[in-house]
């Protein structure tokens, strides 16, 4: 196993190599807080715009919410404009941000009528201006997520790259795929390799990485310093963590167990009913009990790792719809908090038969608020 040396930002030392991405309506606080308590290396901030006349709306207020397990806080803004972007960053750092992060790799289509985002690679004066503005702004380290470039014709990651080095810029993100991919086929690494072959500063590789085995090859292939996860985090909160353990070549590093799964999704319900209201947090909770019970059915579901061979077979897809769709309907916290325990519950004291067959619990052919409070 190759040893990597660690990774440094400004005057931080990140514990290991395994990243969460930014990710908007997901990295949330209590998303961040429980990847940090699971092991992830870092965990990015949703992006919050540069404009800092929204900085008082719900949602900039609540993005800028920091995480208790958060010792290095990344905050991510998005604009086009350097001085707007300068200003940012500065608010962000009074407020406590230890990194300023800049969002290159969006494939947003514009802010205030600009192009913000990826779409600013294509302008590579500008990308200079916009980061020489932004380190010069602040003292804490400016970190840049870009993607490999506008188009799979036009890849000028290597470019922005080096205008990134000599801007002063502290660690570099690539996501492979061009502003033009949006998110359509696969990751290439190519481009990332280049880019890490051509550049001093430390890049973490960014796209598809949903194993510990898949970010093996792509550390290998690109001879990047650490890998990004973004979507094959969500539902599983545990995942960035456990890739890191992995990584270092901890041979006993398994997904938890699915009733432990089960008890981080409880800690994670309540964490979200607590931080956005019983109103917010109901409808923000579906997306990510909906990703974890897409998890369960995924082929090669991690509780595999644990049990006999009987527990090997996928959970239906068709029955975790029907789940899904219960869950979807419950409308108040409490119901939600008792559907998930009841889940936990069931898994705990296994049916005959069948170990953890999850379809085969009462909730599952629940109508709606049936739960009782
Ligand atoms: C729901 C969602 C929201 C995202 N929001 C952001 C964001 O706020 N800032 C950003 O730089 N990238 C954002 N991204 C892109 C991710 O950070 C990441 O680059 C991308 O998902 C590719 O990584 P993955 O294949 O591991 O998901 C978002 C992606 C998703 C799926």
């Amino acid at each position: 196993m190759t040893t990597r040396t660690a990774i440094t930002i400004g005057k931080h030392t990140l514990p290991n190599g395994v990243v969460l991405a930014p990710m908007a309506g997901v990295s949330d606080a209590p998303f961040r807080e429980l990847c940090l308590k699971l092991g992830a290396g870092m965990a990015v901030a949703e992006m919050v715009s540069a404009d800092l006349r929204l900085k008082d709306t719900r949602k900039s207020r609540l993005r800028r919410q920091k995480s208790p397990s958060e010792t290095i806080r990344s905050v991510q803004i998005v604009g086009s404009e350097p001085v707007m972007l300068a200003e940012a960053a500065r608010f962000n750092e009074a407020e406590g941000a230890d990194i300023i992060d800049i969002n290159m790799g969006c494939p947003a289509k514009k802010v205030c009528r600009k192009a913000a985002g990826s779409a600013l690679l294509a302008d590579e004066a500008l990308v200079a201006d916009i980061l020489s503005a932004v380190v010069n702004a602040v003292d804490v380290p400016v970190t840049l997520k870009i993607r490999t470039g506008i188009h799979p014709d036009a890849r000028n990651g290597r470019r922005i790259a080096r205008i990134a080095e000599d801007c002063g810029v502290a660690l570099l993100t690539v996501h492979g795929r061009t502003r033009a991919d949006r998110f359509k086929g696969e990751a290439e690494y190519d481009t990332i390799a280049d880019i890490v072959q051509h550049t001093q500063i430390p890049v973490l590789a960014n796209g598809d990485i949903d194993s510990a085995v898949k970010a093996r090859w792509v550390l290998e292939y690109t001879g990047a310093a650490g890998v990004m996860i973004g979507r094959a985090a969500q539902g599983q909160p545990w995942l960035p963590g456990l890739i890191a353990r992995q990584l270092a070549g901890d041979i006993n590093a398994l997904s938890p167990p699915l009733t432990e799964q089960c008890a981080l999704m409880l800690i994670h319900l309540d964490a979200l009913h607590q931080f956005y209201g019983p109103l917010m947090g109901v409808r923000i909770a579906r997306k990510h009990i909906g990703w974890f019970l897409d998890s369960l059915g995924a082929a090669g579901n991690p509780y595999s790792d644990h049990d006999g061979p009987e527990c090997h077979q996928e959970t239906p897809l068709s029955s975790l719809t029907v789940m899904k769709r219960d869950f979807n309907q419950l409308e108040e916290d409490y119901q939600q908090r008792q559907w998930l325990s009841q889940l936990a519950e069931g898994l705990a004291q296994p049916r005959k038969g069948s170990a953890h067959d999850i379809t085969a619990m009462p909730f599952s052919r629940t109508q709606p608020n049936v739960v009782a409070a």
